[in-house]
């Protein structure tokens, strides 16, 4: 059974549309990517499985347990990141978390101090002395140390260095291999794709697309600048995929879609000066391959 299930699953701000018609399942023991483009919708359907805002229409359940009347028994099986987070700034890390930790005190938190630790957090620090990358280090502190059975995470790497970012997905591939459940919000497709053998595409409140990994990345675009000592031919690069944006007598631009290998072989047949290599966002991804379901 899945452990979040919604069926048209609708919310309107007023008149303003937050997600229409949603019809998600997140299985037991996945990490589930929701990818979508600012505005699209994954915070509204977050706050609406949480409880925290109430569905205008359609139903879902987590757990099994209604969305709307159970959610006092989803949140306390369930660890939170919020997209902005925001603590009381005169308490320091430590009296935060003990201040939260008051309102579970049937589960305690177990996972605290390995968290803390993992994550290089000095507790001593007021919250309004953190930098960005620390406050949101104590979200997940906060989030995972009752070890929940589910996360339901809003962008959660936000402001956290690469290394900590290794670290937190890490530590999602541990806490799925202990059979839990998380719901993963990103707008950043190279965030996800590591972590997630499954991805929901939410655009414009609706989901466009639910798509394993493995064939997103066949999808993939990639933006290559080649600076070259020699000179080229541009009929070089005419390969399946690949557009040439700009090009001169030594350098190169272009566009790949798809497999990569081909282009870095042509590629380095020449002598390379400089190279930049970039994921497309998720955007052009969405415009290469969803433009017209999305609209
Ligand atoms: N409190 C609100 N009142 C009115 N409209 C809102 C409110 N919150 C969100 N919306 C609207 O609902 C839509 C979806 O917003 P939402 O915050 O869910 O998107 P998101 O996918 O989380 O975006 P982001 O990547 O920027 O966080 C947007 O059009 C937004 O303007
Ligand atoms: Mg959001």
């Amino acid at each position: 059974m899945p452990v979040i299930e919604t069926e048209g699953l609708t919310k309107y701000y007023g008149k303003s549309r937050g997600i229409e018609s949603l019809d998600l399942a997140v299985n037991g023991g996945e990490i589930f990517g929701f990818l979508g483009p600012n505005g699209a919708g994954k915070t509204t359907t977050i706050r609406t499985l949480l409880g925290l805002i109430n569905p205008t229409s359609g139903r879902a359940t987590v757990f099994g347990l209604d969305i709307v009347s159970d959610s006092v028994a989803i949140r306390g099986r369930t660890g939170y990141i919020p997209g902005d987070t925001n603590f009381y700034p005169k308490m320091t890390g430590a009296e935060t978390l003990a201040y939260f930790a008051a309102f579970r005190p049937k589960t305690p938190p177990v996972m605290r101090d390995d968290l803390v630790r993992r994550f290089d957090l000095d507790l001593s620090k007021r919250c309004k002395d953190y930098s960005r990358g620390n406050r949101q280090k104590l979200a997940i502190v906060l989030a995972l140390m009752h070890d929940p059975d589910l996360l339901v995470l809003d962008e959660p790497t936000l402001g956290l260095d690469p290394i900590m970012q290794k670290e937190f997905y890490d530590l999602l591939n541990d806490f799925r291999h202990r059979g839990k459940t998380v719901l993963l919000s990103s707008h950043i497709l190279s965030d996800v794709d590591k972590t997630c053998e499954r991805v929901g595409i939410i655009k414009a409140g609706r989901l466009v697309a639910v798509e394993n990994v493995s064939e997103l990345e066949s999808k993939k675009v990639h933006h290559i600048s080649a600076m070259f000592s020699d000179s080229f031919e541009v009929r070089e690069f005419s390969l399946p995929g690949v557009t040439v944006i700009r090009h001169n007598e030594h350098s190169l631009e272009l566009k790949a879609k798809g497999e990569i290998d081909p282009v870095i072989k042509a590629l380095a047949a020449h002598k390379i000066v400089d190279l930049d290599f970039e994921h497309a966002s998720l955007e052009e991804v969405f415009l290469e391959f969803y433009g017209e379901a999305g609209e």
